[in-house]
């Protein structure tokens, strides 16, 4: 370096700094926390700018798969949908729900499975769903490292249990078992908790008495955050749409125009055209 120069210190321009789960836990009764599912490398990295994390549901079974319920999604699904939401992101948290069977039989087998989904995907934390019987498998896993987010409410895993989809706590009964069960898992060390399908004044309820970050999907604005399906709040499906949902595009619509001119245009001959063909001036 000359001696005349002047020194200029250019800050580095590194990668940007994921959103970690203490930044998430911060947010309790701040700005709203903003997530969506995300499944595949392409919709994380459309959606990673405008998200806070990203989850890589077990909703994924029945989005992409076709399943009629969440139960049939493996272990290898969550990490090969897992690990391509961490790639094809820079900003959001990435959290992977825990299939079925994966994490309810002990801690240890909890353990197990959600320590290979963080190696193998590189996600910052995992979600599972249960109350009170799920406590002590939260606390083992925080205790060890393992992030946990809990899901309360309806529980899309229990829905042979419960007897279908429905919202929960309408009943003094049912009301008193959700604040339990979020109180039970908050207390065992979860950061953040999904509060699923419950009644409004319930989600704001516990909101207003747990000290962590609840995330709300059909539990009104009341809740620290909310979540939804990507596919439903983008109209990718057309058939049904929960109560819950505000359908924020048309994507099905418009995939279905494009598929129809595409279709056209290749029975006309008209596609590829010249400019879309090789050796051609
Ligand atoms: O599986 C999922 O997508 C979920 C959320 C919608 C909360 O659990």
């Amino acid at each position: 370096m000359s001696t005349n120069s002047t020194l200029k210190i250019v800050p580095k321009s590194g990668p940007t700094r994921r959103v970690s789960v203490p930044d998430l836990a911060a947010r309790k009764g701040g700005e709203p926390i903003v997530s969506l599912t995300a499944y595949t490398a392409p919709m994380a990295k459309i959606l990673d700018p405008h998200c806070d994390f990203l989850l890589v549901g077990d909703s994924l079974g029945m989005v992409l798969y076709g399943l009629d319920s969440t139960l049939g999604v493996t272990l290898d699904m969550a990490i090969n949908h897992g690990a391509a939401v961490v790639r094809g992101s820079s900003r959001a948290c990435v959290i992977v729900d825990m299939p079925f069977g994966t994490y309810q039989e002990s801690p240890e087998q909890a353990y197990r499975n959600c320590a290979q989904v963080m190696i193998e995907t590189g996600c910052a934390a995992i979600k599972i769903e249960g109350g009170t019987e799920m406590a002590e498998t939260v606390r083992f896993l925080v205790e060890r490292g393992i992030p946990v987010m809990g899901h309360v409410g309806l529980k899309p895993q229990s829905v042979n249990v419960a007897g279908g989809y429905r919202a929960h706590g309408r009943n003094q009964d049912e009301a008193a078992k959700v604040k339990k069960d979020a109180h039970a898992i908050a207390d065992a060390g979860a950061f953040s908790i999904v509060i699923e399908g419950v009644v409004e004044h319930l989600a704001a309820e516990i909101t207003r008495d747990i000290h962590v970050v609840t995330i709300g999907i059909g539990a009104s604005a009341a809740c620290d955050g909310q979540i939804l399906v990507t596919e439903d709040a983008f109209g990718m499906f057309t058939d049904f749409t929960p109560r819950f949902v505000k359908r924020f595009a048309e994507i099905a619509e418009e995939m279905d125009k494009a598929a129809a001119d595409y279709a056209k245009e290749v029975k006309a001959r008209t596609f590829p055209a010249d400019e879309h063909c090789y050796g051609k001036k």
